[in-house]
């Protein structure tokens, strides 16, 4: 699904990101990348989205060199990857309904499909009685819900998300990284940069660690300890 092959990024500032990357994350897995602010997690998941570019190496992404993606090819690229970040970037003046059906309208879903799956998505998040609420109107751990429906609308192959959980106490950052992991149960690999350790400490998943932009300790499943 992912593979960085010797991935290098220097950032025109002369800042190396990443240095020597290598890794591969399966189909159907859940990865957590951890590591401290500033190792380069962020960077991971831009290359990733193509929203820049390694400055060495090759990085696949669901079978595609992520080189050969033109640039107007990047919005259908972007289409199978489902993103979730720190701050909930939802559409204020539209309702919780509202901002997922907006994610079908703009890959031209038709109205009658947009209808019958919102409904769907808000389910799978808990938030069905919420639809018709405004995101001011929505606690931080509410509102993250309606971001993961909303990234996971179009079914994406991949869910990535960049510190979900950032924003959020502790006992909502659980029942956030459990809905992350029921997506994952659905067939969905997962990726989550982070660098709460509880959380990765509860989850027992693979455990990727960056340090200073090199890929440090990679923990398989079941075997992470704090
Ligand atoms: N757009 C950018 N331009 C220059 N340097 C950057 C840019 N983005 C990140 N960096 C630098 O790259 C390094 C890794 O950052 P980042 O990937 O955001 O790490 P993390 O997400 O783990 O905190 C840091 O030294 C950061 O300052
Ligand atoms: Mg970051």
């Amino acid at each position: 699904m992912i593979n960085f092959n010797n991935v290098t990024k220097v950032y025109k500032s002369g800042t190396e990101a990443l240095k020597n990357v290598n890794l591969a994350i399966k189909k159907g897995e859940f990865a957590f990348v951890i590591g401290p602010s500033g190792s380069g997690k962020s960077t991971m998941i831009k290359l990733i989205m193509k929203e820049e570019e390694p400055t060495g190496g090759e990085l696949y992404v669901n079978g595609l060199d992520t080189r050969d993606v033109d640039r107007y090819e990047i919005p259908t690229y972007r289409k199978k990857i489902g993103v979730v970040f720190q701050d909930f970037k939802l559409l204020p003046n539209k309702t919780a309904y509202q901002n997922v059906a907006f994610a079908l309208r703009v890959t031209n879903t038709h109205g009658r499909q947009i209808r019958k799956m919102v409904p769907q998505l808000l389910a799978v998040v808990g938030l069905l009685d919420k639809a018709n609420d405004w995101p001011g109107e929505l606690s931080g751990g509410e509102q993250q819900r309606v971001v993961i429906a909303r990234a996971i609308a179009n079914n994406p192959d991949l869910l990535i998300a960049d510190e979900p959980t950032g924003n959020l106490d502790p006992r909502t950052s659980l029942e956030i990284m459990n809905l992350m992991y029921k997506i994952n149960q659905m067939g969905t690999t997962v990726l989550v940069a982070t660098h709460d350790k509880s959380i990765v400490d509860t989850f027992k998943q693979r455990v990727i660690v960056l340090d200073e932009g090199r890929v440090t300790r990679d923990i398989p499943e079941g075997r992470y300890v704090v």
